[in-house]
């Protein structure tokens, strides 16, 4: 059976990255044909005196599929900046229809294919589209990462608006507790259990070094 999912995020920063490397690797281990996407990738870093793209890497090192770079990652830009602007300042605009062509060739060939926004979900990607209007497109459910900070009901009360107006299906959201200093987070994830109507996948702890392999410990694929 083949399965996609749309991960987005209360903010930038939140935990897309691990989550969906996480998720990649619990479809991986139960043998299926998996490759994680990352549409626009923006700030690239420096490896071995090659330029990369550390979500791009970190999704890749889950997926049991080698598929070519351009098909996972179509748009990449060096600056760390937001991905319309990053494009604008070189000339380029960035086509949801060159997205889906390249998702719809990753699909062809997977059985679970996880795509990372970048940013949050009304994040631009040109001067009339968001994030949005690419999880729409290629009609994918959402999983929303919620960081555990103050403000973070809100943000995601925000983001679950915006999913529900799309017209799509929000199929699960994870806590991430990324402040390990946040106060009362028990409170805040029953507070969002009470207004998000999508099950919790799961919460998952703070670490000093993250890593998809302990985070998967903490993720419900069976809800999905
Ligand atoms: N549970 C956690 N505990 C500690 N650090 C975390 C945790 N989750 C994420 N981080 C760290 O926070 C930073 C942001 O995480 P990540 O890259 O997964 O976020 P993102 O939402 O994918 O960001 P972007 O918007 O840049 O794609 C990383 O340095 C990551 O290691
Ligand atoms: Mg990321």
């Amino acid at each position: 059976m083949q399965r996609a999912y749309f991960i987005t995020g209360t903010d930038t920063g939140v935990g897309k990255t691990l989550a969906a490397s996480a998720l990649l690797r619990g479809f991986t281990e139960q043998g299926l044909r998996t490759v994680g996407m990352k549409p626009v990738a923006s700030g690239a870093t420096e490896q071995s005196g090659e330029r990369v793209w550390e979500d791009v890497l970190q999704l890749q090192a889950e997926s049991s599929l080698d598929l070519p770079l351009a098909l996972r990652n179509p748009y990449r830009f060096d600056e760390p900046v937001a991905p319309h602007i990053a494009a604008a300042k070189i000339g380029q605009r960035i086509d949801i229809a060159a997205i889906r062509q390249a998702y719809h060739r990753l699909q062809d060939q997977a059985d679970i294919v996880i795509v990372e926004g970048a940013g949050g979900f009304h994040a631009p990607l040109n001067e009339t589209q968001t994030m949005a209007d690419l999880a729409s497109q290629l009609d994918l459910p959402v999983i929303l990462i919620v960081a555990l900070r103050l403000g973070c009901i809100n943000h995601a009360l925000l983001t679950q608006q915006a999913i529900h107006a799309q017209g799509l299906e929000f199929a699960g959201w994870i806590a991430n507790r990324i402040d390990p200093a946040m106060l009362v987070p028990d409170e805040n994830i029953e507070s969002l259990k009470q207004r998000l109507h999508a099950p919790l996948l799961g919460v998952l702890p703070y670490r000093e070094h993250p890593a998809a392999q302990t985070a998967l410990l903490h993720l419900h694929l069976e809800k999905l």
